[in-house]
């Protein structure tokens, strides 16, 4: 056979196989049948609410939000899904809220009895517990205990079971903290991975009067994007493993890690969005329970930082690309006017699980006509906030986190060796200024996320992991590396880099009581590596 035929024989055959590709029916398990950038991306809905004033003259908002099973549409090519929703809805309705005006919301639960999900008996909490308890934390908030979703917290149906910690129906967030993008998901103990992949999350946008005189991009021009990765079955509905791919002793068993093959922006499979040639600022949500991106545009455009988890910046910071974990945010600007008529898209690098297509987010087609002037700008400073002083530390810590195999046959990875039913240990005092440092000796990251605080990263720094391993102790092995350049705000998550100490930076400002600390990795979360929180009334 000569060179000639080869290549003639292969370019027929691809030729054939595109023909084909146009008849294959769109398989939803599949996602290499489905069409990508058909589906604009939807905008969650804004929940309305009437502010009222309360009996001494302060404003304040209520909301009550139900929880439900429904359906819902990923793809114009895609029966429709059942999902668990808040009001129905995914994502949840979008909650705004402005700084110091309280939000009250009554949660409610009006799901059916059993999950369809994979349900795994065999995970703290689960063993006796009712398939479908739920609890909302409010990611990122400042809020008293009683109202930050503290995991055994959890209701049922009409609050007909409740669990040991449930205090209260309506939750209470003071918003007493800076603007920032917030978002609220289940947290409830032993089935977190399950209920927020069944579609139990949503933004809270809070805003402030700081933000609001500084003229960035707003209204139509002010997207949420939050990003998780799904996996179907042929029939449409949501697919998650029965058990991992090796052998263990339990079936329906939880996995190490789940990653899905599909990227889901808003509620959509591979969405597009129609933009104007002018600035944009996108709020950007890695709302995976595994997976994480490593984000950049195809055209080589940058983005212009503004804020990190915890709110704006200092001041705004080119990026080129930038890594997001689990339950962390972005908050940024991209300026399509030099790219009239042209296609960009979003574009994720991330190797460590690679799906065909997963490289692929979101596409921007800058098609739409100028609507008038682009009067927003990108201001010099933004804001002022050094965070915790570092003369005021009270308390140094060194936690570390490593992985067992459980009675299963299953890793599981924990916190100093602890379960989460082992006594708490991280007992902060209010008000204090306390330095964490957190001792990664394994192979891989974890995306720790602290409730009630903003901290600052001060630094990661690479240790000889053999060393520790052996003897516990600590030996550098490299100069301390400064947060990277889009973590220079403040953080409510933190990426534990493997073979290094990551330092953060944080004051137990605002509440006492029981909160929780954990990785975000959800299928970690559930399976351990979820430590109690106790902040201390300061005299006691
Ligand atoms: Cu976003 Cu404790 O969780
Ligand atoms: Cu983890």
């Amino acid at each position: 056979m000569s060179n000639n035929e080869i290549v003639a024989d292969s370019s027929e055959s691809l030729i054939e196989e595109s023909k084909e590709k146009k008849c294959i029916p769109v398989n939803p398990s599949d996602p290499n049948t489905v069409p990508k950038f058909v589906d604009k991306l939807p905008l969650p809905y804004v929940e309305k609410t009437n502010p009222e004033v309360d009996e001494y003259g302060e404003e304040r908002s209520m909301y009550r939000i139900t929880m439900k099973e429904s359906k819902h549409y990923f793809s114009s090519y895609f029966p429709p899904t059942k999902v668990w929703g808040y009001n129905g809805l995914y994502p949840g309705p979008t909650i705004e809220a402005f700084k110091n005006i309280p939000t009250y919301v009554l949660w409610e639960n009006q799901l059916p009895k059993k999950h369809f999900l994979p349900y795994d008996r065999t995970l703290h909490g689960t063993v006796d517990d009712p398939e479908n308890k739920t609890v909302v934390h409010l990611h990122g908030a400042k809020v008293e205990s009683s109202s930050d979703g503290h995991p055994e917290a959890w209701f049922t149906r009409d609050f007909n079971v409740v669990g040991p910690t449930f205090k209260r129906k309506v939750y209470k967030y003071d918003n007493y903290q800076s603007g920032t993008t917030l978002w609220y998901h289940d947290h409830a103990m032993g089935q977190t991975r399950l209920n927020v992949y069944a579609g139990l999350a949503g933004f809270y946008i809070l805003r402030d009067e700081l933000e609001e005189r500084l003229n960035l991009p707003k209204g139509q021009y002010e997207i949420p994007i939050m990003i998780q990765d799904k996996s179907f079955k042929e029939n449409g509905e949501l697919f998650y493993p029965e058990r991992p791919p090796f052998p263990v002793g339990t079936n329906p068993s939880i996995v190490p890690g789940f990653f899905g093959n599909t990227i889901v922006v808003n509620g959509k499979v591979w969405p597009y969005l129609d933009v104007e040639p002018r600035k944009y600022r996108f709020r950007i949500l890695n709302a995976s329970n595994r997976r994480e991106y490593i984000l950049r545009l195809s055209n080589g455009a940058g983005f212009v930082q503004i804020g990190t988890d915890g709110g704006l910046i200092e001041m705004p910071m080119n990026l080129s690309n930038f890594k997001v974990m689990p339950a962390e945010r972005i908050d940024l600007i991209i300026d399509f006017s030099k790219y009239k008529g042209e296609e960009i898209i979003l574009m994720n690098d991330d190797v460590a699980a690679p799906n065909p297509g997963t490289e692929l987010i979101l596409k921007f087609k800058v098609s739409k006509k100028l609507k008038g002037k682009d009067d927003s700008v990108i201001p010099e400073t933004l804001r002022v906030d050094h965070g915790p002083n570092i003369n005021a530390v009270r308390k140094k810590r060194r936690v570390s986190f490593g992985v067992q195999t459980d009675h299963y046959g299953r890793p599981q990875f924990k916190i100093d060796e602890m379960l989460w039913t082992d006594p708490s240990t991280e007992n902060p005092k209010f008000d204090s200024v306390e330095i964490w440092n957190l001792i990664n000796p394994m192979f891989g990251g974890h995306p720790i996320h602290i409730h009630l605080v903003q901290f600052k990263i001060l630094w990661r720094r690479p240790f000889d992991v053999e060393n520790y391993n052996n003897t516990g102790k600590v030996i550098f092995t490299g100069a301390e590396e400064p947060p990277k350049d889009y973590e220079m705000g403040f953080k409510d998550t933190v990426d534990a880099e493997p073979g290094k100490v990551t330092r953060l930076i944080m004051q137990f400002k605002g509440y006492s009581g029981d909160y929780v600390w954990h990785c975000h990795f959800l299928e970690h979360e559930d399976n351990e590596m979820m430590r109690p929180l106790r902040v201390l009334d300061c005299c006691k």
